[in-house]
């Protein structure tokens, strides 16, 4: 090889380095396919008003433990959000030390899900707020307690009576649903870099996390995980290609097929929202994989049925990191104070 032939390949290397604002643009151009910016305002959702009011009462509902029979465990304990709005734990463990059979899902972004849960059967916020309530293994009440719960102390009243002017009765299962929903539409996470990046700022991506983006649309990956929170938006099987061993993919949770009883879904789940990823592990549904390099590579053999390098993993988990936007500010509210009408907390024993 002649010295002059050398140098330019040196020249090419050093060039091709720095992602030039041309090759930048062609991908931003590309991205923009895809994907689509958190916006910076909140989102509205459907047949509920977002006011203030609600917003508010929800703050205090999403942190008040009296909604658990046990008057120990908030939506806030498994959707801690200091924590990137889940737990991280492998599956969550709820009233009496129980453990879930599943992985807590954030909460954050959760507004831009088609439908909430791993298999997605809730339709939306609001209907998803009632499970966790009367979930044996999570907050074990009923929507009788709640209602006496929130009934028996005044400044709730006044709360429901502002959040929802105008109604006979204010404080009700349903209302309480709608106020957590309110409150959830708020716990969205703009100027990620990645967002930055899609409105054009693309300097904010460096070259190993605009090569893992370009990876992660030419690799297949955006395919199921895109949109607004790169995932969230449809249903798959985990495994289209080559099923994950079952320390990944227990045999027991058959995912959406317990929703629609149709064989082909069997172990079919939501393609997983993206946002904050590098907050939330461990991963899966499973939570059995605490490392977001190893999700990366289970997913590439199992939905792809490709064996990605180490190189290829590095730069795709880099681009994964800069979905990590502003965390919500979230003042802790103070709650309202019990009365003697206050049903008293139910010992933890499992039924
Ligand atoms: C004991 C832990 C626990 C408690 C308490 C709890 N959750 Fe969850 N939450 C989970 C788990 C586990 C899942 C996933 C279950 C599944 O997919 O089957 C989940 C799912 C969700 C989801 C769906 C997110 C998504 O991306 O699909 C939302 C939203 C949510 N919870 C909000 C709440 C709210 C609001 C409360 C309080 C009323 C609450 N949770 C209480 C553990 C908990
Ligand atoms: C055919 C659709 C499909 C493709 C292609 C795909 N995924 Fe997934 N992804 C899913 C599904 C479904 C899940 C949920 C699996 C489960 O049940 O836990 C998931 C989950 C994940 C998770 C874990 C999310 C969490 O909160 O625990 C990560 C990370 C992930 N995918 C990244 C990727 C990357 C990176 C690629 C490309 C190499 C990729 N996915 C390709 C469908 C897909």
């Amino acid at each position: 090889m002649t010295t002059k032939s050398l140098r330019s390949m040196l020249a090419c290397a050093v060039f091709l380095a720095v992602p030039t604002a041309a090759l930048s643009n062609d991908l931003l151009e590309e991205a923009k396919d895809y994907f689509e910016p958190i916006p910076s305002v909140v989102p509205s959702v459907k047949n509920n008003a977002v006011t203030g009011d609600k917003i508010e009462l929800g703050k205090m509902l999403f942190f008040d433990p009296r909604l658990s029979s046990s008057a120990l465990i908030s939506c806030n304990t498994c959707h801690n959000l200091g924590m990137g709005g889940d737990d991280n734990l492998e599956t969550s463990i709820g009233h009496g030390w129980q453990k879930g059979p599943r992985n807590a899902p954030t909460v954050l972004n959760a507004v831009f899900n088609i439908a909430q849960f791993w298999d997605g059967r809730a339709e939306d916020l609001k209907a998803q707020a009632k499970g966790p309530v009367q979930a044996g293994v999570e907050m074990a009440s009923s929507p009788a307690r709640v209602e006496a719960t929130l009934k028996s102390m005044p400044a709730y009243e006044v709360a429901f009576a502002k959040a929802f002017p105008g109604e006979d009765s204010p404080i009700s299962f349903d209302n309480m649903a709608k106020a957590i929903e309110a409150f959830e539409a708020t716990l969205i996470t703009p100027y990620s870099r990645f967002d930055q990046f899609l409105e054009g700022n693309t300097k904010v991506m460096n070259e190993e996390e605009q090569a893992g983006l370009q990876l992660f649309i030419d690799t297949g990956c955006a395919s199921c995980h895109a949109g607004v929170n790169l995932g969230g938006e449809g249903y798959y099987p985990f495994g289209v290609v080559e099923k994950p061993g079952a320390d990944v993919l227990p045999a027991g949770d058959k995912g959406r097929f317990a929703v629609t009883q149709t064989a082909d879904e069997e172990y079919v789940f939501r393609a997983g929202p993206l946002r904050n990823i590098e907050l939330t592990a461990p991963y899966f549904h499973s939570g059995k994989v605490w490392d977001l390099e190893q999700a990366v590579a289970i997913m590439g053999t199992s939905q792809l049925g490709e064996d990605l390098s180490d190189d290829e993993i590095k730069k795709i988990t880099a681009f994964l990191k800069t979905l990590t936007g502003e965390q919500p500010r979230v003042d802790y509210p103070i709650l309202p104070v019990e009365t003697s009408e206050t049903p008293k907390p139910e010992l933890m024993v499992v039924k």
